[in-house]
């Protein structure tokens, strides 16, 4: 048996998407976390291809999105200016040596589309030796998408856009998924007698199937889900394909052992990582690159961006980014964790917290109404309400160093840079500017030191003689 050719994946991105009405080139725009062109590119993962390439407009910055998603080998062909989807395929053929190869295209703006699909699509071209092959779907109402015309006898005659249609083939309810392969030679030469004799004085890649017809050629269409094939023209589509990739994510976390009280109102984007018996409360948004260990509470009403919540955390009614949250640490309500910050085990993060590149030891709370920001806290420290490290000194920021079992008095002002040395004590409305040492008492504005009269959580292993009270 011959063996089968090598199979090359096209990919058209070069479309202005004028329908989007955007200055962001239409396949970068996102849906549930990712960018339009890099779902395509992910459902083409697993399919064995000699060669990726992607027809992008010129100056844009779809080959770095393309590669901070780590695809490095996928070439891009520039199309310019963009003269309809068969002169981008032309332009990506010129960035293939010629060969034997089956060529498979999709288009950046199809997220849904599956692999399997993609897999199956190849095989039965190869199995049946055909010109091209492509997919349809039944579409009701069909509109904005090209027809499939088909002959008395069934079979695909040719393909219409919609622009182009007579009354007649308006009605026509299958549509042309803009998925094919087809056979290379035929491909290159057909592409070489497009013309632009159409309502959009475009090169039609869908011509060729009318061309490969009228040929005598063998053309296979095979039926996909419409959902699946959707394109995105519009923000309209973008919004409803969304919601459906949105949707196949919460199906596929409850399948993995996630509970989510309400699918509807959960938002997770497909980049993100979640363990078994995490629960989701509604109205939870989990954002990028996230991950959430095992049996964490998340909800209700919290957007978590880039973050990594550990095993048993609780995260109610607020807003974590770039940050990460302990094992047994519960945030929230109402708090705001900012980039860079790090809480360990058992850490509490309570009602109007804000916390901003700052990290806190294990077992350290702050449980309402302050500012930890550039600071570095270590274990078993009690952070009383009110709290502000004055990290700004109108010039820089400056970082304040707060050591184990540290006692901050209720509206501690922390002017920075400050440390408070372990076991230390601030009163009630301090203002500190200086060095608190070890087990000492700052109080007063600007506060005043007292020597030996910190360790108020009575942690401490020091006898230190006490110096005159205040
Ligand atoms: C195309 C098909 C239509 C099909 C639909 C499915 C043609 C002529 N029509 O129409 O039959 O039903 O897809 O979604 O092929 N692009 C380029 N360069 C260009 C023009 C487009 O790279 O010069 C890219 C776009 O970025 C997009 C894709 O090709 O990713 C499809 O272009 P689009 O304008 O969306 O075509 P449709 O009108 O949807
Ligand atoms: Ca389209």
């Amino acid at each position: 048996m011959e063996a089968s050719s090598p199979t090359a994946a096209v990919v058209l991105a070069a479309g202005q998407g004028k329908r989007l009405h955007s200055d962001v080139p239409k396949v970068l725009h996102l849906a549930a976390g990712r960018p339009l062109l890099i779902h395509v590119l992910f459902s083409l993962g697993p399919l064995p291809l000699s060669d990726r390439v992607v027809v992008t407009a010129p100056h844009v910055e779809i080959p770095s999105v393309v590669k901070a998603a780590g695809f490095d080998d996928v070439r891009f062909a520039v199309q310019d200016p963009a003269r309809g989807t068969g002169d981008a395929v032309r332009v990506a053929m010129e960035e293939l040596v010629p060969g034997s190869r089956d060529v498979l295209v999709v288009c950046g703006d199809t997220p849904g589309l599956k692999a399997d699909t993609l897999t199956e699509l190849v095989a039965i071209h190869k199995d049946r030796g055909a010109e091209a092959t492509l997919l349809t779907a039944m579409l009701d109402p069909p509109s904005g998408e090209g027809r499939i015309v088909r002959g008395v006898d069934g079979d695909v005659d040719r393909i219409v856009e919609e622009r182009d249609t007579t009354e007649a083939e308006l009605n026509i309810r299958e549509i042309n998924a803009g998925v094919y392969v087809f056979r290379e030679e035929t491909l290159r030469r057909l592409l070489g007698a497009l013309e632009t004799d159409n309502a959009q004085a475009e090169f039609y890649l869908t011509d060729v199937i009318g061309l490969i017809r009228s040929e005598g050629g063998l053309v296979v269409a095979i039926s996909a889900d419409a959902q699946e094939i959707a394109g995105v023209n519009s923000r309209s589509e973008l919004a409803r394909v969304s919601r459906s990739l949105r949707e196949e994510a919460c199906e596929r976390w409850m399948d993995a052992g996630v509970t989510i009280i309400d699918p509807q109102s959960t938002f997770i984007d497909v980049t993100v990582e979640l363990a078994r018996d995490v629960v989701l409360l509604p109205f939870t948004f989990l954002e990028g690159n996230t991950k959430i260990a095992q049996g964490a509470r998340i909800g209700p009403q919290t957007r978590i961006v880039d973050s990594e919540i550990a095993a048993g955390a609780t995260v109610s009614f607020s807003v974590v980014a770039g940050s990460s949250v302990g094992p047994e640490a519960s945030v929230g309500p109402f708090a705001s964790l900012r980039p860079g910050s790090k809480l360990g085990r058992s850490v509490h993060v309570g009602s109007f917290v804000e916390i901003k590149a700052t990290t806190m030891g294990d077992g350290s709370k702050a449980g309402h109404l302050a500012y930890l920001g550039d600071a570095e806290i270590g274990r078993d420290v009690n952070i009383g309400a009110g709290t502000i490290t004055c990290n700004w000194d109108g010039q820089q920021k400056n970082p304040t160093l707060i050591e184990d079992d540290v006692y901050i008095g209720s509206d501690t002002m922390l002017v920075a840079p400050v440390q408070i040395r372990a076991r230390a004590a601030t009163g009630a409305g301090a203002v500190v500017k200086d060095e608190v040492p070890e087990d000492a008492l700052a109080v007063g504005v600007p506060a005043r030191i007292i020597s030996g009269k910190g360790d108020k959580m009575r942690r401490g292993a020091s006898d230190s003689p006490a110096k005159p009270r205040q």
